[in-house]
């Protein structure tokens, strides 16, 4: 038998990878180009050609080594030229290759910080709606994680985080640019940020960590990016190639602590050791040899402006088909997401995204992934990390879908009505609701998002 918390986590755990496994079924169903699917966040791209050049020179040249043991932070030649990168472009001045500890991927890095910084029931604060498995990597070093929801325009609710800072804080965890909601925090709301948070060390007297989780930072259309890590001095930064190098399925990436961090050599022996006793040991060894031949040089800059240019060629058509349509949606600056409100009349937001999402799925074989896989019901995701013709599609689809809309109204499928597990504003487990729960606090806002 599995454990009860985990059966209860893995029932808990709707999202995207049911999406795209019901994608799946559909494309055999009715073949591979008749369905939309926007589900995962799985770059179709192949990596910079010289990836596998450097790569398939160290196998044919029989290069010897590439594939023992290594200390638990990794190669040297790696994080030195991780550190360089870092400290060139700003995100973490005065950053060594000491300070870097490679893992896999950023959900290994996620998981190696939690384990090191968290004891018993400390309180972590996500930023609401996130990435889903933000949950677990908190909960898996028994963390308790504290969501705040964003404004209205998905960027960050100061006053509310500041309210949630108490004595239980040990960090908060920021992404940008985001996953789901594509937006990109400023670099003025990130000072006022780390003011509050100094100012919370300060009254508390004790260390908050920011943990900044900047996959997607490569990503960006509009804006310039800063790292919130770059602002604040107990911060880490996450980071992989998943995304940057279409690089996914090779769990490559790390967690750098900021050289101004107090106590920040326990830090970095930490996250090694944890490396360690957590069963990942190290990250890849072969990456960890090709990764110094491509980082810092020009086939990088070049891969990512390649990478941008792509992406946004498929970014531009789905913004003009969402809003020509009449979709609600904050206007992405980066990562490869839309995120967009669920069409229909249902006032109940948990409701309206199953019919909507149902109906996008059984009448449209159009795959979007729920809101309340992220913390937010009533809207739905768009992952375009795809190609153009199956946005293009996609975006009839949607067009279609928003006219069925404008011209009908779609029918509530019936359901029935259960008592909710879950806050369906801000699918906070109903039994772990603190009394001041945060989205009770504000009729104004519950009214906005029509969900309670
Ligand atoms: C915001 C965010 N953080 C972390 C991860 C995990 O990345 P990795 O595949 O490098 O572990 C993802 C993956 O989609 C993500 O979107």
């Amino acid at each position: 038998m599995i454990s009860k918390t985990l059966k209860a986590d893995m029932e808990g755990s709707s999202g995207t990878r049911k999406v795209y496994e019901e994608g799946l079924k559909l494309k055999k169903l009715h073949g591979e180009d008749k369905v939309v699917d926007f589900s995962l966040g799985n770059p179709v791209l192949e990596p910079p050609e010289e990836f596998n050049k450097i790569l398939s020179d160290m196998i044919s040249k029989d290069v010897k080594g590439v594939h023992r043991y290594m200390p638990n932070a990794g190669h040297k030649e790696v994080r030195d030229s991780v550190a360089y990168h870092l400290d060139k472009k700003g995100y973490l001045p005065g950053v060594t290759g000491d300070h870097v500890c490679m893992t896999v991927g950023a959900a290994g890095a996620l998981n190696i910080i939690f384990k090191t910084i968290l004891n018993k029931g400390e309180e972590v604060i996500t930023i609401n709606p996130h990435f889903q498995e933000y949950t677990f990597h908190i909960k898996n070093h028994q963390g308790e994680e504290v969501m705040v929801n964003t404004l209205e325009d998905y960027t960050l609710d100061l006053k509310a985080i500041s309210k949630k800072i108490t004595s239980k804080t040990k960090a908060i965890l920021l992404n940008t640019p985001n996953n789901p909601t594509g937006v990109m925090y400023s670099k003025e709301s990130l000072e006022e940020l780390a003011s509050i948070l100094r100012e919370k060390e300060h009254k508390l007297k004790k260390q908050i960590y920011l943990v900044s989780d900047e996959p997607y930072r490569e990503m960006v259309y509009e804006g310039k990016f800063t790292s919130p890590a770059s602002i604040y001095d107990n911060s880490f930064i996450v980071y992989s190639w998943s995304k940057s190098l279409s690089l996914p399925g090779e769990r490559t990436g790390y967690a750098a602590v900021n050289p101004k961090m107090k106590y920040e050599e326990d830090m970095i022996k930490g996250l090694a050791f944890s490396n360690k006793i957590l069963g990942f040991v190290s990250a890849p060894a072969m990456i960890q040899f090709v990764l110094p031949k491509i980082l810092n040089t020009e086939i990088e800059e070049k891969y990512y402006s390649y990478m941008r240019d792509y992406y946004k060629s498929m970014h531009r058509p789905l913004e003009k088909c969402l809003s020509e349509s009449g979709y609600e949606f904050p206007k992405p600056k980066g990562a490869f997401f839309f995120w967009a409100k669920c069409l229909g009349s249902n006032k109940n937001a948990l409701e309206r995204e199953k019919d909507f999402i149902e109906d996008a799925k059984d009448n449209f074989l159009t795959m979007l992934v729920p809101g309340s896989a992220f913390g937010k019901a009533g809207w739905f995701r768009i992952s375009y990390a795809s190609n153009l013709e199956v946005v293009n599609r996609g975006c009839e689809r949607l067009a279609k879908i928003a006219e069925k809309y404008k011209t009908s109204k779609p029918k509530t499928l019936k359901r029935d009505r259960k008592e909710p597990e879950h806050c369906e504003c801000c699918m906070t487990p109903v039994d772990n609701r603190p009394m001041d729960h945060y989205c009770d606090e504000s009729s104004e806002k519950s009214q906005e998002f029509d969900e309670h």
